[in-house]
């Protein structure tokens, strides 16, 4: 896969993809990530990329020229699956969305800022708006680094037999059961017979009523979906 990361602060992104799985995924050539910063596409002498707002209000709007320009020059290269814009008033980002976005080949990401991008720049150019939740923050950026980390690790050859993706919570609209390692008893709390009895059968069933449990606890609207 492919990503190119339209942004006002590159340097900022950097290092999440320079550690952690993102970075193995990189290094085995499973994942290409490119940043563009937008002020290389901004020729006046301060490199705006924002402008005050038309019909007044609070907050900048980011400008289309400069991103107009970096978007047509990416799509004159390749193909794009989807050109992803992070706003807070996108999609919600969930487990189904990034199970079938982490089979593409190349997405373009763009991070807003301030008040966010001239309306025209969604008309034009971007297929999919997504939000990482109900808040807002001071860019895409980190949102965008939130997707790309749900994204490659679940891209094939990512992760090893014993941190396969497949059971996750959420991926089969569950919470993941409760988890234990040696010792086998810590100041009096023992980890439940079940998981040393060698029973895979048995294991396997304790470990689904929990996550159901667990579900049924925590996320009920999952059980109802
Ligand atoms: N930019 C600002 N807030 C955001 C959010 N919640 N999700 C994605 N991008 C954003």
């Amino acid at each position: 896969m492919r990503i190119d990361i339209i942004t006002v602060l590159p340097e900022l992104m950097r290092s999440p993809f320079e550690g952690s799985i993102m970075k193995r995924a990189i290094e085995k050539g499973l994942v290409e990530v490119h940043f563009h910063n937008l002020r290389d596409y901004a020729y006046d002498k301060r490199r705006s990329i924002d402008d005050y707002q038309f019909g007044g209000g609070a907050g900048m709007v980011m400008m289309i020229q400069p991103i107009d320009e970096c978007i047509t020059k990416l799509k004159s290269e390749r193909d794009y699956d989807e050109i992803i814009y992070m706003t807070p008033d996108g999609e919600t980002l969930n487990q189904p969305m990034a199970n079938k976005m982490s089979l593409y080949e190349n997405i373009i990401i763009l991070c807003g800022h301030y008040k966010g991008v001239d309306q025209r720049v969604r008309d034009l150019h971007i297929t999919k708006e997504i939000s990482i939740g109900d808040y807002v923050l001071s860019g895409g950026e980190i949102g965008a680094i939130v997707f790309c980390d749900a994204l490659i690790r679940l891209i094939p050859g990512v992760l090893s037999d014993e941190t396969s993706a497949l059971t996750d919570s959420f991926q089969d609209n569950l919470l993941s059961p409760p988890i234990y390692t040696r010792p086998a008893e810590y100041k009096g709390m023992k980890v439940p017979d079940v998981l040393l009895s060698g029973h895979f059968a048995n294991i396997e069933k304790w470990r689904e009523e929990k996550a159901y449990e667990h579900t049924k606890n925590r996320r009920p609207d999952l059980l109802e979906e």
